[in-house]
């Protein structure tokens, strides 16, 4: 089985070798992750006049800024990024590929930037991510983001508010780059940016009521998506800002840059956007019962049987806009993809192919007592089949597991039990399992 990379955020090595964990069917092919140490050493940029005609888009620059320590590598293909996420995130192939492409044109062009080979008219592929709760948005980026080795920060839409008084403020977020970055802010300007729950900020969703505030705040991340400056030390932070004037005075001013700029951040937004597949649905068939052609009739009812992963797949702009996003934010987001929802075979993927399995964490929660938990098939069926009736996504796997798993795990700690099997009989009743495992380890 193959190692999750040390550091990766769900880093649980598999403690017992269970059927789960040694029968599993190649987990989705992925090839072993190539130590960056061990990557063939890229070439050297050419010097701006080796390169072959045909390429007007790239103006040479004299020379790079960045010194050699601080410099970006990126040597990775979109193949590569799709199969590391095959990895830990199960199905969302298009939302693979189409993160790995992404990804992969912007850091190009961060590294050729860095290389001297600057394109002025380089337009950032922001990414929106859509799709219901708990089917691996942010497992995605995450794991992505780990992989490039760029610093990362997640926050909710939620949190900000327009004045920045009251919870937070857009610029925060650019400045959490560069803690994440260690204080390095030339790592700050390459690293992502993720933003949750951006449909919240919608201001004429029906549902959501006009709020003024999501508007300002699409506002406010309007010019850090694109290029601007966030001075690295908060003007409502009066103790930095008091340390930086005695600092200065003292003329110990920091090599550090005063401000960071994120020209080269990328900016990943998702959302759930409940309630957008109908309105959809409702702009399709406004479209189709407009066209007035010959088979209207056989469009219009293959667009009401449309589900909602089908419906979500189909938004455009004006979709987003009607939901109640400003076109300006929504213009800056020009990836989008859609995240289908798990099914019951997908949440017995979850289970038992993904690197990032709960039920690796569940298996060394017992390990640590000495006691070996093996997952069988039937078991991981069992629980798929009642996560899927919880209808978070893979969220309900968690959910299922703390009740099943719950006596097992006050209980068998003080008791001779070694070894017990997660079979579909305990999921469905633990408490009799737990008995029968009592009486028979006394
Ligand atoms: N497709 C998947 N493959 C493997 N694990 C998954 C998948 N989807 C979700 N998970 C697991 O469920 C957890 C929650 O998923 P994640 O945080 O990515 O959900 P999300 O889509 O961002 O949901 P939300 O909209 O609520 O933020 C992850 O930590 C991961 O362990
Ligand atoms: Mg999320």
């Amino acid at each position: 089985m193959p190692k999750i990379p040390s550091g990766h955020p769900d880093a649980l090595g598999p403690i017992t070798q269970g059927p789960a964990a040694s029968s599993s069917p190649s987990a989705a092919d992925p090839a072993p992750r190539k130590p960056k140490s061990s990557r063939p050493a890229r070439r050297p940029a050419s010097a701006p006049s080796d390169r072959p005609p045909g390429e007007p888009w790239v103006r040479p620059v004299v020379a790079s800024t960045a010194t050699p320590s601080q410099r970006f590598t990126f040597d990775l293909k979109p193949r590569e990024i799709a199969r590391h996420l095959d990895r830990f995130v199960i199905g969302q192939t298009e939302a693979k590929k189409v993160l790995g492409v992404a990804l992969c044109d912007h850091f190009q062009h961060v590294r050729m930037t860095q290389e001297g080979m600057e394109a002025p008219f380089y337009q950032k592929q922001n990414v929106l991510l859509l799709g219901p709760t708990g089917v691996g948005k942010t497992h995605l980026i995450r794991s992505a983001a780990e992989l490039i080795g760029v610093p990362f920060v997640k926050a909710d839409a939620t949190k900000f508010s327009e004045t920045g008084y009251v919870g937070g403020d857009v610029d925060d977020l650019v400045r959490d780059l560069v803690r994440r970055a260690g204080g390095s802010v030339q790592r700050a300007e390459h690293g992502i940016i993720y933003l949750d729950e951006v449909d919240k900020l919608a201001t004429r969703g029906d549902g959501a009521g006009r709020d003024v505030s999501g508007r300002g705040v699409q506002t406010n991340l309007l010019k850090l998506m694109e290029d601007g400056d966030v001075p690295v030390v908060s003007p409502n932070d009066m103790n930095a800002q008091i340390q930086n004037a005695m600092s200065a005075m003292r003329g110990n001013a920091s090599a550090q840059p005063e401000t960071i700029n994120t020209r080269h951040i990328l900016f990943i937004v998702s959302g759930a956007f409940a309630g957008l597949d109908q309105r959809i649905r409702s702009r399709m068939l406004g479209e189709a019962a407009a066209a007035g052609s010959a088979d209207s009739r056989g469009a219009l009812s293959r667009i009401s049987r449309l589900d909602p992963d089908a419906l979500l797949a189909e938004a455009v702009t004006a979709d987003f806009i009607q939901y109640g996003l400003e076109p300006e934010f929504v213009g800056r987001l020009p990836v989008r993809v859609a995240c289908h929802g798990l099914d019951e075979d997908d949440l017995f993927n979850v289970l038992r192919r993904s690197e990032s399995s709960l039920v690796r964490q569940y298996e060394r929660a017992f390990a640590a007592y000495g006691i070996e938990a093996v997952f069988t098939d039937g078991g991981l069926r069992s629980l798929a089949r009642m996560a899927g009736r919880e209808n978070t996504g893979a969220r309900g796997l968690m959910t299922v597991c703390e009740r099943v798993f719950r006596d097992l795990k006050f209980a068998l700690p003080s008791a001779r039990v070694r070894r017990f099997e997660v079979t579909g009989e305990l999921v469905a009743d633990p408490r009799a399992a737990l008995r029968r495992l009592l009486k028979a380890g006394r």
